[in-house]
């Protein structure tokens, strides 16, 4: 089967802050895209990686890749699932993906582990996440708290979240419900399974600026 990435780089980082996307800003050395993009296009068994990107942001991303292996680049649109939906069509008019990861740019840290799981998991199901279990105590309230909530069977999902192309653009093309978080949710809600595999820390996504505090300077772990 022939399996292709996505990566989502078409947000505005709002929640960051600053001149430019938090995409295209430094992380250890790099632009935060630059990291997630290098570990997918030398995956061996991934054979294009597509990038979706806003508006205007040709010339950072064009600077994030450079000297890599040519990105091909797809519009994104106004939220994340547009931003899907766009990308998934222009795959499909570019012709033949049986799988596709859709990964979010703004979680820099790749391992290729969780790579080879997600595409392994694949052969039994037609979705798989990365995903940790949920280790602190959980419970609903506003000003109080008023109700525990058993973390049993609960988990952090993160991405790359791994697909049978034709069932994820299916499920996008179908989706009638609100603005989802991620993809595996719009598949669930057509009774596609989703099977879970290791997630890791290291993919905790970039949310805030203070994400950024410590990661972006080499030399804070040896004092100097
Ligand atoms: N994303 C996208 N297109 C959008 C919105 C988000 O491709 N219209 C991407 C982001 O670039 C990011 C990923 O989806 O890699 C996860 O979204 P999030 O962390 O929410 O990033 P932003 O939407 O950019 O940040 P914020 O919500 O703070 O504005
Ligand atoms: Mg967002």
């Amino acid at each position: 089967p022939i399996t292709v990435a996505l990566i989502l780089a078409a947000g505005s980082g709002s929640r960051v802050g600053g001149d430019i996307p938090k995409q295209f800003r430094p992380v250890r050395g790099k632009p935060m895209l630059r990291h997630s993009y290098e570990a997918l296009s030398a995956h061996p068994s991934i054979s294009k990686v597509y990038v979706a990107i806003g508006a205007g942001q040709e010339a950072e991303a064009f600077a994030a890749l450079h000297g890599l292996p040519a990105a091909i680049f797809v519009q994104g649109g106004a939220t994340r699932r547009e931003s899907v939906r766009l990308g998934l069509k222009a795959i499909a008019t570019d012709g033949d993906a049986d799988r596709i990861l859709i990964h979010d740019a703004a979680r820099p840290f790749l391992p290729s582990t969780v790579i080879d799981d997600l595409i392994k998991a694949l052969d039994e199901a037609p979705g798989a996440v990365p995903a940790l279990p949920v280790v602190d105590s959980l419970s609903r309230g506003d000003q109080n708290l008023s109700e525990t909530v058993d973390r049993a069977h609960l988990w952090r999902i993160q991405t790359p979240q791994a697909f049978a192309f034709a069932d994820i653009l299916a499920a996008h093309e179908d989706w009638t419900g609100d603005e989802p978080t991620d993809d595996a949710r719009m598949l669930m809600a057509r009774g596609g399974q989703v099977r879970i595999v290791p997630g890791s820390e290291a993919l905790n996504k970039f949310t805030f600026s203070t994400d950024f505090a410590g990661s972006t300077m080499p030399s804070f772990r040896s004092g100097n």
